[in-house]
């Protein structure tokens, strides 16, 4: 079976909704979209993310009927991303940027925008969240979802106000290393948790207890619902940032696992406390990492880790053990 088959890939009429990190109510949102080649659309998307898009869907822009081959990549040569924003947090300097940083990439076609007209968006959206299957043995998908009872290990993650899915590389990623590790009894903490996906499933892995860590209370709160869903409470709760940070026993403590799928920037500018964070002999996996990236980010941690990087589509994740007697 085919273990990401959240991600639906046939023909040029299938889309497929990478994210959506915010909850789209019944409103008018603004689209930008343009035309681009496959390959840079990984690029372009993190702009789009970093810009504020509060989803982003990308969909076959050519005439072929592709099959299926690696279950993991988009199939068409010409993508058409595009990105929804909400009008009253979008601004004109953003939209200035966002040209700016668009102008690195071959143009086929300009950037567009239009008004779209009030849809019940939570409806349209909810339709686009498929069930992720990790290594045949978990299934991972919404509470409205019907779960597949054959597979062993059944989590309900609702998005609500929050990034995390199971949908996108960067999480099937760091799901595939973790259903992969021996996590009986061990300490987890999961940074940059969203809505706890990659903490929750830990702990329903066998993980004695695990921390998510988040800079959005929206994601604080999902992810501690998220958690009680899945009966795992009493193993599992989010933290904000600035309250981990500040709390002595949480901040000096050490972690078996640390997984942590946020930005590059944000995993360079934060390797000081992500490093503290993981014992000796500890595991560390990073993620949200385009593979160009995946050097930079190597180099921040590279006193404390050797990685090695799994790749899908354009991103990667990184998984090191931490040498022993090293201060990081
Ligand atoms: C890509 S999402 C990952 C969510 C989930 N862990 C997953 O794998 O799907 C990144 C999350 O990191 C959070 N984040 C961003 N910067 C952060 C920081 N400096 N410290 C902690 N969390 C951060 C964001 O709010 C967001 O929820």
């Amino acid at each position: 079976m085919n273990p990401y088959s959240g991600i639906r890939n046939s023909s040029k009429e299938d889309t497929i909704f990478t994210f959506s990190r915010t909850s789209l109510t019944l409103t008018d949102y603004i689209e930008f979209s343009r035309l681009t080649q496959k390959s840079d659309s990984s690029q372009i998307e993190a702009l789009f993310v970093e810009a504020g898009a509060c989803s982003i869907t990308v969909e076959g822009a050519d005439q072929q009927i592709h099959l299926e081959e690696d279950h993991c990549s988009t199939p068409w040569e010409i993508v058409k991303l595009s990105a929804l924003f909400d009008p009253t947090a979008l601004d004109l300097e953003s939209i200035r940027k966002i040209q700016s940083d668009l102008t690195e990439f071959p143009l086929s076609e300009s950037l567009r925008f239009r008004k779209l007209g009030i849809r019940n968006w939570d409806e349209e959206w909810k339709k686009h969240i498929q069930p992720t299957i990790v290594n045949d043995c978990i299934w991972i998908g919404p509470t409205w979802d019907k779960p597949d009872l054959e597979y062993r290990h059944i989590v309900h993650i609702d998005p609500g106000l929050a990034f995390g899915t199971g949908n996108h590389e960067t999480t099937s990623l760091c799901l595939e290393v973790l259903a992969n590790h021996a996590l009986d009894d061990v300490g987890v903490v999961d940074f940059g948790c969203g809505t706890g996906i990659l903490g929750i499933v830990s702990c329903i892995l066998g993980a004695r207890y695990s921390i998510g860590v988040d800079i959005d209370p929206n994601a604080i709160e999902v992810a501690n619902r998220n958690a009680e869903q899945n009966d795992v409470e009493r193993q599992f709760k989010a933290h904000l940032l600035e309250e981990f940070l500040n709390t002595g026993e949480l901040r000096s403590a050490k972690h078996n696992v640390v997984v942590a799928n946020i930005l590059t920037s944000t995993l360079i500018e934060h390797s000081r406390t992500l490093k503290d964070l993981v014992a000796d002999q500890g595991t560390l996996i990073l993620s949200g990492i385009l593979a160009n990236q995946s050097q930079a980010v190597s180099d921040a941690y590279r006193d404390a880790f050797d990685f090695s990087i799994l790749q899908r589509g354009d991103w990667v994740a990184l998984t090191g053990i931490r040498r022993e007697n090293e201060s990081g």
